[in-house]
């Protein structure tokens, strides 16, 4: 069984989608063993009782400094004692002691298709309005490795998304987490719980079944 933990800021519908994968078996050999937000008010936390998922919140907030608050939550992560964390749109900086601790075991979903409209600043609606900006006709959602970069890991899964005349970056939003991000994440944590995600050199690579 792969303990995962799930790092939480906001709605929680990628918790959500993979909640429900668990409990319909497309992602197998996975236990969600605790959620953690940064934030009190996050519906995601409600997500997570309905569900009897143990959670926590710990806010940098709640600490007079960065250190001490990446200290107590390295601390908390530890005692949950994951084989895997995935960020589900968790906004805060992931300390370097983590990823050093949890190398190749921390994923997150962003949700454009990188090296597109990533990095510092693109988050939340702020991504889908830059897309929007520029033009493109296609976007969709990344499912990479956790580095010390911002959004710089191994790239596992990506999912094209069309962009249609008239979006909005709410209307877009809403299409790349329906079509695209819901999917990944679920099919991304499926594929590393059954051993079939190995990373070397910077680079994710999938085990291709032989039929
Ligand atoms: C998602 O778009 C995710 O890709 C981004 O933040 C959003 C979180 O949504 N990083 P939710 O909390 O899972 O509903």
């Amino acid at each position: 069984m792969l303990r995962i933990v799930v790092l939480v800021s906001g709605g929680g519908t990628n918790l959500q989608a993979v909640i429900d994968a668990v409990d319909a078996g497309r992602i197998t050999n996975t236990e969600i063993v605790g959620v953690i937000s940064n934030n009190k008010s996050a519906y995601a936390l409600t997500r997570a009782k309905r569900h009897k998922i143990p959670s926590k919140c710990i806010s940098p907030k709640d600490f007079e400094t960065r250190e001490e608050f990446n200290r107590v939550f390295l601390e908390k992560i530890r005692e949950l004692h994951p084989d895997l964390i995935v960020l589900a749109g968790f906004l805060v900086v992931i300390p370097e002691s983590m990823v050093q601790e949890y190398r190749n075991r921390i994923i997150n979903i962003h949700p454009s298709l990188i090296p597109s409209f990533c990095g510092t600043g693109y988050y939340g609606l702020k991504v889908h309005e830059a897309a929007l900006a520029r033009g493109v006709k296609l976007t969709g959602a990344t499912v990479h490795f956790v580095d010390e970069g911002t959004d710089t890991g191994p790239i596992l899964l990506q999912k094209a998304v069309e962009v249609k005349e008239g979006d909005t970056p709410e209307i877009l939003q809403r299409r790349v987490m329906e079509e695209a991000e819901w999917k990944i994440l679920p099919q991304a944590i499926d594929l590393i719980a059954n051993g079939k995600v190995r990373v070397a050199n910077g680079a994710a690579m999938i085990e291709k079944e032989i039929n």
